[in-house]
């Protein structure tokens, strides 16, 4: 066992670490029933961070058991807070104590395993004045740069160094609040000098801010805490620092981007899902996207029921990914599964990473004939796929052809299962059982 496999080991021991690394699928039935939403991913990462901030308890129920988390509970743990689990049913929740964090070596394994280790270092530099973070480097879907996370520590007073492919930062006088104008939407950079500023002293604004849900999620976890933020879902934020946190106890958000992804199983393969829940509104202008490609979306009192609207077939679509209130980037590759089966031809433009098709090929060895020129991928619908031997390189790309293969006509053997561990909580499972025929080995 490597050392970052130890770690995770010991900061979240209801994580399996040996659990097979190929998935074989035998698609083409329908598959039915409810399915309960976990708790989001993306927002869950942040929220985790925010423990950092005070010595008081930190509790967030319904956390998704996915690879992430058990990634950030052992960087958590490496830098001194106690971690608590408990399973409520609902959920994993956890209690975190940070009254004894610190500044410390992060272990470079599983920062390059999870790129949003950085925003530890927004917490860090607030709470103890120093931040050492391994560079997180480029992943499977294009670049990543942090340099707008960089430029806002610096204006909040930080010195910001990158010696031997670790960041130093250091703030030995505190952070300063500071006015930021992002120069792009970035959501990751929005959380991280959130964390920071309800630490530095005076109040922060923050322009061009990421509108995404899960930047709210952390907003109302902080403002639970005792932090004063004002512009709650609006572009703009002024975070009041300096006001001292106490302990809180939060429900993370509903995973917007796994209802999506359930809702593309459950179109694709003709069946009828209804998620616990979830509703129409959180899935934002992927909504009525899903919808003109011939899927009913219907709020219930029992949760959200997705279904094909009429016949055999869903009808080509033309979408481009948007920072929020756009369609999210993270819903572009299991659409794109969707539409390879659909009637006439679809475009979909990806605006947010630049590259963010490599499952375009595993799709084609599937059957799917799909053009990419640059930053758009022309699909046009074929009757049938059929199963072959694919691997996911990211999280929604490994997504894509778990969709993919339940609806293509015989055996689909899928590889980098991590990819698919990281962002979903048991989401084979939760699809054997309404009838998905898998078998992990
Ligand atoms: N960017 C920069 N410099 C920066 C920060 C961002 O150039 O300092 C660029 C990025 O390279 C990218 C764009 O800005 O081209 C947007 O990146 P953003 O910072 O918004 O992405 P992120 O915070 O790294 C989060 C999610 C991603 C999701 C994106 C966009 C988490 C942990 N990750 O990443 O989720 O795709 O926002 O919505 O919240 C996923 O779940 O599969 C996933 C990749």
């Amino acid at each position: 066992m490597s050392r970052a496999q130890a770690s995770i080991a010991s900061a979240a021991p209801w994580w399996q670490a040996v659990r097979g690394d190929r998935l074989t699928i035998q698609g083409g039935v329908p598959l039915n029933g409810r399915y309960e939403v976990s708790g989001a991913k993306n927002a869950a990462l942040p929220l985790m961070v925010a423990g950092l901030l005070t010595p008081h308890l930190v509790t967030l129920r319904g956390l998704p058991a996915s690879l992430d988390v058990a990634i950030l509970s052992a960087l958590l743990q490496s830098l001194g807070v106690g971690l608590q689990w408990s399973n409520t049913g609902d959920g994993l929740s956890l209690t975190m104590s940070a009254d004894r964090a610190r500044a410390g070596a992060i272990d470079a394994e599983l920062v390059r395993r999870m790129r949003a280790s950085v925003l530890l270092m927004g917490a860090l530099l607030g709470r103890t004045g120093e931040a050492d973070i391994p560079m997180p480097g480029g992943d499977a879907i294009g670049l990543r740069g942090i340099d707008f996370h960089l430029a806002g520590f610096r204006a909040m007073g930080a010195t910001v160094e990158i010696v031997d492919g670790v960041v130093r930062a250091r703030a030995p006088n505190g952070l300063k609040g500071t006015e930021y104008v992002f120069p792009r939407v970035s959501v990751g950079a929005t959380e991280n000098l959130m964390l920071a500023a309800v630490l530095a002293d005076g109040p922060t604004v923050l322009r061009n801010a990421a509108l995404e849900p899960e930047i709210a999620d952390l907003a109302y976890c902080l403002t639970g805490m005792g932090a004063k933020i004002d512009g709650i879902g609006t572009d703009m934020l002024v975070i009041h620092g300096g006001l001292p946190l106490a302990g809180v106890v939060h429900r993370v958000m509903p995973d917007r981007i796994e209802i999506g992804t359930v809702a593309c199983v459950a179109a694709m393969t003709g069946g009828e899902i209804t998620i616990s829940n979830a509703n129409r509104a959180l899935l934002g202008a992927a909504a009525p996207a899903l919808e003109s490609a011939g899927i009913t979306l219907k709020d219930s009192g029992d949760g959200l029921i997705i279904a094909r609207r009429t016949g055999d077939r869903l009808n080509g679509i033309d979408l481009v990914t948007q920072p929020y209130p756009g369609v999210a980037t993270d819903l572009q590759a299991p659409i794109m599964a969707m539409l390879t089966l659909a009637d006439g031809a679809s475009s979909i433009t990806e605006t947010i990473f630049d590259q963010r098709f490599r499952h375009v090929d595993e799709l084609r060895k599937m059957g799917a004939n799909i053009v990419v020129r640059g930053s758009t991928a022309v699909i046009r619908g074929v009757p049938r796929l059929t199963g072959a031997s694919v691997t996911g390189t990211d999280v929604r790309a490994a997504a894509a052809l778990l969709i993919a293969g339940l609806a293509a006509e015989s055996e689909t053997v899928l590889a980098g299962l991590d990819h698919l561990d990281r962002g979903y909580d048991a989401i084979v499972a939760r699809l054997t059982q309404l009838g998905g025929r898998m078998v992990r080995s």
